[in-house]
């Protein structure tokens, strides 16, 4: 890739030439990957005072910047070292972002027109210019300030300019494929991960430990983890909307890992929950270490099953997809998504598969206590509960809260184990079910297909 030129007019030349001799893109120019020119405008002023302003038309406050030496310069650079994209600055211009950097680094020459006082007579916008770009919603004094910041975000992009080419793909906003790798519409702008360096304690403050123990996989897992929670959290408006696709099949299950005993109890458990799963356009499965599970109408024994290993092996053979397990209230350490949306966002961004894999609810049927204990946090010495079944959860869901600031951030940094404390009676337990399955299908591509109800 040859060099990429940058032509700056402005009524402060000095200025913008200082600030481009340092940092990498005053090496990339040293290195002539960039090259930058600045054209003064009063060079172009026509008259002995070398005027470039006058009052506007019309009258009011503040001076306009003449036309007549801003087209001379123009015109002049043009004739000298050939045509340009030619680009206003001007608060009133469509913002510029990491898109608009990408599209102009493929360009050869780049002209960027800064103004001063009130700005440039408008017929230079009108006629002269090929685009306008404006920094932000904020008035600088002039447009030197963006040019910079136009001329810093465009030339990291080209090739050689960064010592690692790698990093500017990392970047935040950088389009990045953080799901399942299907389609275009994967790659999405994203907030990068946080960063640290040494040293680990600070006054006090650590380093996450992942980015300690020297595990790659664990590290690039976290990483990508920060990128969803950081975006969910700092920037929702980057966020797509993801939908759970039509054929995704969904399944509810009730777990009985802990909970009654006493089997009527348990059916009572499975009569509401495969209402609940019904009405909500899921297949309820049931899972009771040795089967100690009672057959209730519409929940055959054949949906019944030793453990969840048990039930996604049979839904992988099923669907010919491995499921993705999600456990319906907070669950330990789990990533807590409110919401579908966060949840969608959560299981397409960890990029185990895309979203049209079975989606599986696992609701720990307590009869008392919360819905959190039993799936991953059990205290240390309790006895006989076995965890092991519950190994592929990759993810926590509670129904987004009402209030506005929790939807918008969507991920709840700490599961607090507090939202599903108190008893868990089987009512409360169909509510939750009700609502989550609601979300869920408020959030389908489109109507999802008829799932079939075993009948006895
Ligand atoms: C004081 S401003 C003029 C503002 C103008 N009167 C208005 O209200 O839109 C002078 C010059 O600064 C530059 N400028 C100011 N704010 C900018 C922004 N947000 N983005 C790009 N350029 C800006 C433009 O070149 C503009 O002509």
């Amino acid at each position: 890739m040859s060099g990429q030129t940058f032509e700056v007019f402005t009524l402060f030349p000095d200025a913008v030439a200082g600030f481009l001799r340092g940092g990498l893109v005053g090496k990339a120019v040293a290195r002539e990957l960039v090259s930058v020119h600045c054209t003064d405008y009063r060079e172009f002023a026509t008259d002995r005072y070398r005027t470039v302003d006058d009052a506007p038309y019309g009258g009011g406050p503040g001076m306009v910047m003449k036309i007549e030496p801003v087209v001379a310069a123009l015109e002049h650079v043009t004739a000298l070292r050939g045509p340009m994209h030619r680009i206003l600055l001007t608060p009133a211009g469509p913002r510029f972002d990491q898109r608009v950097a990408e599209r102009l680094a493929a360009l050869p020459r780049i002209g960027l027109l800064c103004g001063r006082y009130e700005g440039i007579d408008d017929r230079v916008r009108e006629h002269f210019v090929d685009e306008c770009l404006s920094l932000g919603d904020f008035v600088l004094n002039g447009g030197e300030v963006a040019a910079l910041a136009i001329i810093e975000a465009v030339a990291r992009l080209r090739e050689g300019v960064l010592g690692n080419p790698e990093s500017a793909a990392r970047d935040s906003f950088s389009l990045q494929d953080m799901s399942s790798g299907t389609g275009p519409e994967d790659h999405e702008a994203w907030l990068e991960h946080p960063h640290f360096t040494r040293p680990p304690e600070f006054r006090g403050l650590g380093v996450p430990e992942v980015l300690l123990a020297g595990d790659h996989a664990d590290v690039a897992r976290w990483r990508r983890e920060q990128v969803w929670r950081r975006t969910w959290a700092l920037r929702p408006d980057l966020r797509p909307q993801r939908t759970l696709p039509a054929e995704a099949p969904l399944y509810l299950v009730a777990h009985f890992e802990q909970g009654p005993t006493d089997m009527s109890e348990r059916a009572a458990w499975i009569t509401a929950l495969a209402a609940a799963a019904r009405q909500g356009g899921a297949e309820l499965r049931v899972v009771a270490p040795g089967h100690r599970a009672p057959e209730v109408a519409g929940v055959p024994r054949a949906a019944q099953y030793r453990s969840l290993k048990d039930l996604a092996r049979e839904l992988r053979r099923r669907h010919g997809r491995a499921p993705r397990l999600v456990a319906l209230g907070p669950a330990g350490d789990l990533p807590l998504a409110r919401g579908a949306a966060p949840l969608l966002d959560l299981l397409a961004a960890s990029g185990a598969g895309d979203l049209s894999a079975p989606l599986v609810l696992v609701l720990p049927c307590a009869a008392t206590g919360d819905l959190a204990r039993p799936v991953a946090n059990a205290p240390q010495g309790r006895s006989a509960p076995s965890f092991e079944p519950l190994k592929g959860l990759e993810a926590a869901f509670s129904p987004a809260p009402p209030n506005a600031s929790g939807l918008a951030s969507g991920l709840a940094e700490t599961p607090s184990m507090n939202d599903s404390s108190g008893p868990q009676p089987v009512d409360a337990a169909a509510r939750l079910v009700a609502v989550a399955l609601a979300e869920l299908k408020s959030r389908r591509s489109t109507n999802p297909p008829e799932l079939r109800h075993e009948q006895q």
